[in-house]
């Protein structure tokens, strides 16, 4: 799918709260509730210049108090936004696991359009085997990528924060950058509606490195998310100037 044309609206889908605070501090956004009550989606909006922003978070889960992460709140939050927002550009904002062996830090950005694949949906039944990995390209942005020096590549989505051995080899073979929970979910929201998707993932944890994804994920979630926040705002100043 091509760069939009014309982009006078984003929004901003997050799993965490503290992945988004940095950027809704940043931006001094309005806090205007929940999205679609009952569902615990908040909304936050505000502009950068003449580029209106609104921002998603999944919100607490309502028995368990806690982040919505995972790949179903993900998929309502965008079907949500789809209806209530309509914006000309969706931006999966957060974190993600790297990789070492294809040039991952900690705190490194990554600005992709896709493609998105699931890498944990197992169905060895030949016609719904590409419907179960997905590989949604849902906007070019080599452009972008040019302006802001940053890199693209292949995110693979899962419910787990860890791998298993299966869910390693599909990550593999579809040479993955970044490893999260939702970019898939949203994609394929996104894909029926034949709306622009780009996810932007800072590092938090090095899945091919010698420590455990949980403990380095808690370590730098605040300077990850500090990392995406800066890099957002470079990315919605950029989406606001002039195109020639
Ligand atoms: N978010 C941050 N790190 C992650 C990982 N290793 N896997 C899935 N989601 C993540």
């Amino acid at each position: 799918m091509p760069k939009p044309k014309t982009i006078k609206h984003v929004a901003l889908l997050f799993a965490m709260q503290d992945e988004a605070l940095p950027l809704i501090r940043r931006l001094e956004l309005a806090d205007k509730g929940y999205l679609s009550p009952p569902m615990p989606m908040r909304w936050y909006d505000g502009a950068v210049g003449r580029l209106r922003v609104d921002v998603i978070v999944m919100g607490a889960d309502r028995r368990f108090g806690i982040d919505c992460i995972g790949t179903q709140p993900a998929a309502v939050a965008t079907q949500l936004v789809l209806d209530k927002l309509d914006p000309d550009l969706l931006i999966n904002a957060g974190t993600c696991g790297g990789f070492i062996k294809r040039g991952g830090t900690i705190g490194k950005v990554y600005l992709t359009g896709g493609p998105f694949y699931f890498h944990d949906r197992r169905i060895p039944l030949p016609p719904f085997e590409k419907y179960a990995d997905g590989g949604w390209q849902l906007c070019d942005v080599e452009e972008w990528c040019g302006a802001l020096g940053l890199e693209q590549g292949a995110v693979s989505s899962g419910n787990s924060l860890d791998m298993n051995d299966d869910d390693a080899s599909r990550i593999e073979a579809v040479a993955t950058v970044a490893k999260d929970m939702e970019a898939a979910a949203i994609a394929w929201v996104a894909d029926q509606h034949d709306k622009p998707l780009c996810a932007v993932k800072a590092v938090t944890d090095l899945v091919d490195g010698e420590h455990p994804t949980h403990e380095e994920f808690e370590r730098h979630l605040h300077t990850a998310s500090d990392a995406l926040s800066d890099t957002l705002v470079q990315f919605l100043n950029h989406l606001n100037e002039p195109t020639p």
